[in-house]
């Protein structure tokens, strides 16, 4: 199925790409060139770098986090953070809790150590379920870890409540739960009025994850990680153990961009552009989908609206039907489920920031038309 929806000539909702046309380019560009042209060290190897775990603890502000830069390590990019995370955390044949739909690059990382996955149900309106979670610690389950997005969630799109954060982390500190938090789109807000991450309501027992990839490029690798500060060096022994010190050089050019004060012009582009992508997507919903019975909610952050279904509908038989008739893609729940479950077979996840409007707007009508068919 994967290669059928990267086949040319198809509209891809599918992926969770940001957009090419608003990577900030030409100030990566300069700030690659002052790199290379002031920094007679920057292709050497090198430790961490001191500058750039500053810049970080700026930016958690407005993640509502206070930290010290003692307490950021620099990574390749979230999908590492979370490996190594997992590494430290979590033996093999360990228990882990997730929630039902999980992104699935996080299931990745699990993989190898073939966990015992307890799962809670997550909602569309309001994230994880924590009655759930505090109904299964309560029967003594002991999990290494909960892994969840607080933010934006994929593929939900789903921001928690102030009150489930509050209670998720009053459970770990109860419980003393590792949570791994996973906020790849935190910066990704479209709506005046954010929450505090999870890791600025509790510092010790949640591990957050970060990113440069959806606010800056992908192609960068660069994120990091907020841990106690204990944890920073057994971070940095199982990093280097895999890759040494990747990758320096990015954090350099990162680096030289936020200094020269770029990021928060851009983030404002990036937040209007992804704003007005949301919006048009939601009103071809509206119009294509709501009469076939579709329901979906209003992501106040990150890439995806997640869409539900009657129970009739299976969208991994959608997806078949929507490559052939119509030449659409999109992700059908059954990818972001756990283990094989089935729980989200009547969901499908749609991107919104890749694709110009127009491209989203006649990619939802096709889909539309497939429903029609039905
Ligand atoms: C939820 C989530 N977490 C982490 C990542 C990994 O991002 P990075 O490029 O920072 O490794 C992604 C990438 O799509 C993601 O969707």
């Amino acid at each position: 199925m994967l290669q059928r929806i990267h086949r040319p000539g198809i509209l891809s909702l599918a992926l969770g790409l940001p957009a090419a046309s608003l990577f900030p380019s030409s100030g990566l560009a300069q700030a690659a060139a002052r790199v290379m042209a002031e920094e007679p060290l920057a292709l050497q190897y090198r430790p961490t770098l001191e500058p750039l775990r500053r810049q970080v603890v700026a930016l958690m502000a407005q993640r509502g986090v206070t930290c010290a830069p003692e307490q950021v390590f620099l990574t390749a990019g979230g999908q590492q953070g979370m490996s190594l995370l997992t590494r430290l955390l979590l033996d093999p044949g360990g228990t882990v809790l997730l929630e039902d739909r999980v992104y699935s690059g996080f299931q990745q990382v699990l993989d190898p150590f073939q966990p015992k996955r307890l799962t809670v149900p997550t909602h569309p309106e309001t994230g994880i379920d924590v009655d759930a979670v505090q109904a299964l610690l309560e029967r003594g389950e002991r999990p290494a870890l909960l892994y969840t997005m607080s933010d934006g969630h994929n593929p939900l799109g789903v921001s928690m409540p102030l009150k489930s954060r509050e209670r998720l982390v009053a459970l770990a500190r109860e419980h003393r739960l590792p949570i791994i938090e996973d906020d790849a789109y935190g910066l990704l807000q479209y709506e005046p009025h954010t929450l505090p991450a999870l890791r600025g309501l509790e510092d010790r027992w949640v591990y957050y994850v970060g990113s440069f990839s959806k606010v800056l490029a992908p192609a960068l690798r660069v994120g990091w990680v907020v841990v106690p500060e204990a944890m920073v060096g057994r971070l940095a022994t199982v990093k280097e153990a895999s890759d040494i010190d990747t990758t320096t050089f990015a954090q350099r050019v990162v680096l030289a961009f936020l200094e020269s004060g770029g990021l928060p012009a851009h983030l404002e582009q990036l937040r209007a552009g992804y704003r007005e992508r949301r919006d048009t997507m939601l009103s071809a919903l509206e119009r294509h989908l709501a009469p076939r019975g579709a329901k979906w909610t209003k992501p106040a952050c990150g890439m995806f609206v997640w869409v539900e279904f009657p129970s009739s509908v299976d969208t991994t038989a959608l997806l078949g039907r929507a490559l052939e008739e119509v030449q659409v893609a999109f992700l059908p729940g059954q990818a972001f489920s756990v283990a094989g479950g089935r729980s989200a077979s009547h969901g499908l996840r749609l991107n919104f920031s890749h694709a110009e409007p127009a491209v989203i707007e006649e990619a939802v009508a096709r889909l539309g038309q497939v429903l029609a068919r039905s």
